[in-house]
C-alpha cells in the first residue's frame, strides 16, 4: 500500500527537539508493525520567519494540504514578539493552520500515570486514585477568531477590542463532539461556561442541553469557568470529559496537564468533521508552547509529542494498534522511573533524563 503522509512542522524552541524523538518513535513504528511513512519537512512559524519571511509560506501550506496529517511541534518565542501581531508565528502560522483546515475539536487528553502522583502540586490523595480528564476545546471560534480585532485610538485613548462570538452550529457540532468522547468513557460531560455573565454563556448553556437529548446515557452538569478552575483542583476526580469553549479551554487544559504533573505530558489532536471513512485530517501537536526558558538544553519533556504522534495515528490513519503501543510505551517508561527535569521530585526509584534519552527509552518500549 502506498505510504502514508505526513507534513512534519517541528517549529520553533522546543519543538525541533522533541520532534526529533517523535520521529524515532515513528520509525520504530515502521520497522515493528510495518506501515511506512512519507514525511515532509516544513518551515513554520519564527523559523519560517528568519529563513524566507512569513510564519506561514505558501509552500508549507501546500505540503499540509497534500498530506494526510499535520504532525506539529511548537511555534512563537521573545525573537519575534516585536513583529505586527499577525504576522508573529501565533497568529500569522497556527491560528491560520486551524481555521484553513477547520480543525475546530481539539482534544487534550490528561492521563495522570499512577507512578506519577508525586509530580503533581495537588495533594497525592486527591489524584490517588487516578486522575483521566478530556479536554474538549472549540478551537476555531469565540475570542481568538470573532471580528472585530482592533486596537488603537478611539474615542482619544488606546483601545482594544475582541469579540467573542459563537452561531449556534458551532456550539452544536463540537457538543457532538463531547458527548460522543463521554459516551466512550465514563459517560459525564461537565459544560463550562460564563452563562451569569455573558450572551455567549446563555446560547452555549442551552445549547448544549439541547443536544443532550441525543444522549440520554451522558450525565451532564455546567460549571461557571472560574468554579471550574477551582474544582479541578479542589476534587479533580470529579471530572470527565470537560467542553469548554476556546479560550476557556486554553486555558484549563494548562491546569489539567498541571495536575498530571507538567504541560509537557499534554498530547493534543486538533480535528477537523470526519471523513467518509471515519478518519479525520487533523493537526497534532503538544499543549504546550515553545518553553523559551529551557530551549536549547536538550532537556524538553518529549512525552507530549511523543502522545500526540500516537493520536495522529489513531485518529489520521486508523492505527489503533500502533498508537496503542506508543501510550503502553510512555507509561512503561515512567513507571521504570525515568523522568525529565518538569516530571522530577527525586522520588525514590526514578531517575532524571534528558529529552534524548527519554526519547530513546520510549523507542526501546515499543
Ligand atoms: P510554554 O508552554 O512554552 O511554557 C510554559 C512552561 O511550561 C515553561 O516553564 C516551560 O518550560 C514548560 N514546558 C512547556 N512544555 C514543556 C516540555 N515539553 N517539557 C518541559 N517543560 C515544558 O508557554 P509560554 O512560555 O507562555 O510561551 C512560550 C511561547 O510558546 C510563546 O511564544 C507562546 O505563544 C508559544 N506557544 C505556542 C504553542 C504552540 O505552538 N502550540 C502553545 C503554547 C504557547
Ligand atoms: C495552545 C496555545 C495556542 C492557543 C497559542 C500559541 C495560539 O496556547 O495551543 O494552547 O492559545 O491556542
Ligand atoms: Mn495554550
Amino acid at each position: 500500500s502506498s505510504p502514508y503522509k505526513i507534513a512534519v512542522l517541528a517549529g520553533d524552541g522546543i519543538g525541533p527537539e522533541v520532534m526529533a524523538q517523535a520521529r524515532h518513535v515513528l520509525a520504530k513504528i515502521s520497522e515493528k508493525f510495518g506501515p511506512s511513512f512519507e514525511f515532509t519537512e516544513q518551515l513554520v512559524g519564527g523559523a519560517a520567519i528568519d529563513a524566507v519571511g512569513k510564519a506561514l509560506p505558501a509552500e508549507t501550506l501546500a505540503a499540509c494540504e497534500a498530506s494526510d496529517a499535520i504532525l506539529f511541534g511548537s511555534v512563537g518565542g521573545p525573537k519575534w514578539e516585536t513583529l505586527p501581531p499577525n504576522e508573529q508565528p501565533e497568529r500569522g502560522a497556527l491560528l491560520p493552520l486551524r481555521k484553513h483546515f477547520g480543525l475546530f475539536a481539539n482534544l487534550r487528553p490528561s492521563i495522570c500515570y499512577p507512578s506519577l502522583t508525586h509530580a503533581s502540586p495537588v495533594k497525592e490523595e486527591l489524584i490517588a486514585g487516578g486522575f483521566d480528564v478530556l479536554c474538549v476545546r472549540e478551537l476555531t471560534g469565540g475570542l481568538y477568531f470573532g471580528q472585530p480585532k482592533f486596537r488603537g485610538e478611539k474615542d482619544g485613548e488606546m483601545t482594544a477590542i475582541d469579540t467573542m462570538i459563537y452561531k449556534k452550529s458551532e456550539i452544536v457540532r463540537i457538543a457532538h463532539v463531547a458527548f460522543k468522547a463521554a459516551q466512550g468513557r465514563r459517560k459525564q460531560l461537565t459544560s463550562i461556561d460564563k452563562a451569569n455573565v455573558l450572551e455567549n454563556g446563555i446560547l452555549w448553556r442551552a445549547t448544549v442541553e439541547e443536544v443532550a437529548k441525543d444522549y440520554p446515557d451522558v450525565k451532564l452538569s455546567h460549571l461557571y469557568v472560574d468554579n471550574a478552575a477551582m474544582q479541578l483542583i479542589k476534587q479533580p476526580r470529579s471530572f470527565d470529559v470537560v467542553l469548554c469553549e476556546n479560550l476557556f479551554g486554553d486555558i484549563l487544559s494548562d491546569e489539567m496537564a498541571m495536575i498530571t504533573g507538567s504541560l509537557g505530558m499534554l498530547a493534543s489532536a486538533s480535528l477537523g468533521q470526519a471523513k467518509g471513512d471515519g478518519l479525520y485530517f487533523g493537526l497534532f501537536e503538544p499543549s504546550g508552547g515553545s518553553a523559551p526558558d529551557i530551549a536549547g538544553k536538550g532537556i524538553a519533556n518529549p512525552i507530549a509529542q511523543i502522545l500526540s504522534t500516537a493520536l495522529l495515528l489513531r485518529f489520521s490513519l486508523g492505527l489503533e494498534k500502533e498508537a496503542a503501543a506508543i501510550e503502553a510505551a510512555v507509561r512503561k517508561v515512567i513507571d521504570d522511573g525515568l523522568r525529565t527535569g518538569d516530571i522530577y521530585s527525586g522520588a525514590e526509584g526514578t531517575r532524571k533524563v534528558n529529552t534524548a534519552e527519554i526519547g530513546s527509552a520510549i523507542v526501546a518500549a515499543i
